[in-house]
């Protein structure tokens, strides 16, 4: 048998005045507006990628282990129904998950590559590393890239399966999620496929909990927010006066987190060269998280040009994925 080489190769499309100037953008027109928000990409530096690795093991956010369950049950038949040799995977993160996948591919015999795709480059090279040791052979190619700005410059070789898993797709308000599907799809030839996983509708207090959980692992998250505008941008957020809130919109069915002021404050953000004033109470929206019934979500993909093939989800019925093809 031939001996094949392990592949490790790092593409970045951010570098660092790229990601200044999106931070400056983001955090300028956030703060202008009424009322505040920050973007949620800004979480994931180092510490945030492992605050999120550690909401993903917490009692009460399920949505990973839901998602873990139906992969463990289905991962062999969404391979053989892809066919795919190439595996894009998008906010790929530590790619925990993502080795169920890249083992039913191996098992059909098709893998070739893989290609994650996360802003954080710190936890994208840990985890093409890691793959590269436990696949050799295995083509590695991990881009550190804007999902929402970098689509069409992402590797076309091969009959791809794009995953886009743990929900991050509801992180997304409506029209960017438009955009983002129709983006997609244009990437996208005949026989390549899309695998996206995404949290379904439930009854609110547990989605409420999932994004408050008892150890304050989720309002740490949501407070780093802070601390990397203080880091970056040379900012005096004290993060202590800000409490972590998630609450759930009925009307919208999104998670909402914020960070509520618990004192009038005025911050500086000296990068920006621009002072900020809060009122004691005030709300500053840092992320939504959508929850979906399947039919909406089958009508989006339809609309942005895929065709839903198959419909998974776990035995309670808290979280699908869904295969579609070109
Ligand atoms: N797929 C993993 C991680 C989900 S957390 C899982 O299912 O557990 C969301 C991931 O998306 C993080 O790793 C974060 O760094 C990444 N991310 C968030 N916004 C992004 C963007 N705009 N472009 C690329 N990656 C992004
Ligand atoms: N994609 C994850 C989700 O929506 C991200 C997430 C989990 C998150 N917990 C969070 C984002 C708390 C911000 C704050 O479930």
């Amino acid at each position: 048998m031939p001996v094949s080489q392990s592949a490790i190769r790092l593409t970045s499309h951010l570098d660092h005045d790229y990601l200044r100037q999106a931070l400056e953008h983001d955090v300028r027109s956030g703060l202008a507006s009424t009322p505040k928000s920050l973007p949620p990409k800004w979480f994931y530096d180092a510490v945030g990628s492992e605050l999120f690795s550690q909401i993903t093991r917490l009692p009460e956010y399920y949505p990973t282990r839901r998602e873990l369950a139906i992969l463990r049950e289905h991962a062999g038949d969404i391979a053989g129904r892809s066919g795919a040799d190439t595996l894009v995977e998008l906010g790929s993160g530590t790619s925990e998950k993502t080795v169920l996948l890249l083992d039913a591919l191996a098992g059909a015999g098709t893998l070739r590559a893989y290609t994650p795709v996360d802003v954080d480059a710190v936890t994208l090279g840990d985890a093409a590393r890691r793959l590269t040791a436990r696949y050799p052979g295995l083509d590695v190619h991990a881009v550190c890239a804007d999902f929402e700005r970098h689509l069409a410059l992402l590797p076309r070789e091969g009959r791809r399966m794009v995953a886009f898993l743990g929900g991050t797709i509801g992180n997304l308000d409506p029209a960017a999620r438009e955009v983002f599907l129709k983006e997609l799809r244009a990437t996208l030839g005949p026989g390549d496929s899309f695998l996206l996983g995404a949290d379904l509708v439930k009854d609110t207090g547990r989605l409420v909990a999932a994004y408050d959980d008892a150890a304050g692992v989720t309002a740490a998250f949501n407070r780093n927010v802070l601390y990397v505008i203080n880091r970056e941008l040379n900012a005096d957020f004290d993060p202590d006066s800000f409490e972590h809130v998630a609450l759930y919109d009925l009307r919208q069915n999104w998670i909402e987190m914020r960070l509520r002021a618990t004192r009038a404050m005025r911050v500086r953000i000296g990068g920006l060269d621009l002072s900020v004033s809060f009122t004691a109470g005030e709300e500053m929206r840092t992320e939504i998280s959508a929850k979906f019934h399947p039919e909406g979500l089958h009508r989006e993909l339809v609309a942005a040009g895929f065709t839903p093939t198959r419909h998974y989800t776990d035995p309670t019925g808290d979280f699908s994925l869904i295969l579609s093809h070109t």
